[in-house]
């Protein structure tokens, strides 16, 4: 393994990495938001770097610290990681890691919401967001050459994630349980299953950067094989 990530198996690859939560304004100071420490985003945007590609890292606001010799692209919403994916340009490999809100408010308040005594609380209605992995997996012949998607599946783990991967059009998921008893969310480790057109692989228990090395060595195995055909 050290002698593959001497020779920078992905030298003069490109590849794109989404991070972190999204954050959906309802007004100026409130907004819906997912679990996602950025852990595993940051970790898998660090391998691909360390096996030498240019890797561009388009993230939601996180704790965790920007990797070395990675471009970071910081944003809020999920309109706005959708305009930085479209603009990272030609694309090899895509990793969809983000916890994207899947909703935003219909109108968000351009002042605060305030409080009128007697009042019901406000109704939120709300609108879809767009796809991200969706629109880079079906990207026409800008498409990446490899797209993997996460799955955050609380039941039916394995089920659910082979569904999304076709769904989604993407050609690998890392599916991971994040049932609250996994204690995932935040945590340093992971369970999870990759899922290719080829079947699913069940990983042992790892630490997010093991997980993060793992798959990027299978990228560079896949890109590999992919450029001998
Ligand atoms: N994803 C995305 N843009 C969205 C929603 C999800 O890019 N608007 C990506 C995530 O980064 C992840 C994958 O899609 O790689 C699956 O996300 P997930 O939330 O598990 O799937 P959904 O399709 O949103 O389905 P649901 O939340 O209903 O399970
Ligand atoms: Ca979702």
């Amino acid at each position: 393994e050290s002698l593959l990530v001497r020779d920078r198996p992905l030298a003069g690859k490109r590849a794109l990495v989404t991070s972190g939560p999204t954050r959906e304004a309802l007004d100026p100071v409130r907004f819906i938001s997912n679990h996602s420490s950025g852990k595993q985003g940051h970790a898998i945007a660090a391998a691909l770097a360390e096996l030498g590609a240019d890797v561009t890292l388009v993230s939601g606001p996180v704790a965790v610290p920007d990797p070395h010799g990675v471009k970071v692209v910081k944003i809020e919403s999920a309109d706005q990681m959708l305009a930085a994916c479209l603009d990272a340009g030609a694309l090899d490999i895509a990793v969809c890691a983000a916890a994207v809100a899947d909703w935003k408010a219909a109108r968000p308040a351009t002042g605060k919401i305030k409080k009128k005594a007697g009042a019901p609380p406000p109704a939120l209605e709300l609108a879809p967001n767009p796809d991200i992995l969706a629109t880079l997996s079906k990207a026409g012949p800008k498409r990446p050459a490899l797209v993997v998607g996460f799955a955050a599946e609380t039941e039916n783990v394995v089920a659910n994630a082979i569904d999304k991967r076709i769904r989604k059009g993407c050609d690998w998921i890392v599916a991971n349980d994040v049932s609250p008893a996994t204690g995932t969310f935040g945590g340093e480790r992971n369970t999870v299953h990759l899922i290719t057109a080829a079947g699913t692989e069940d990983w042992p228990p790892l630490g997010k950067g093991d997980v993060a090395g793992r798959l990027a060595g299978r990228i560079a195995l896949h890109l590999a094989e992919a450029a001998r055909k």
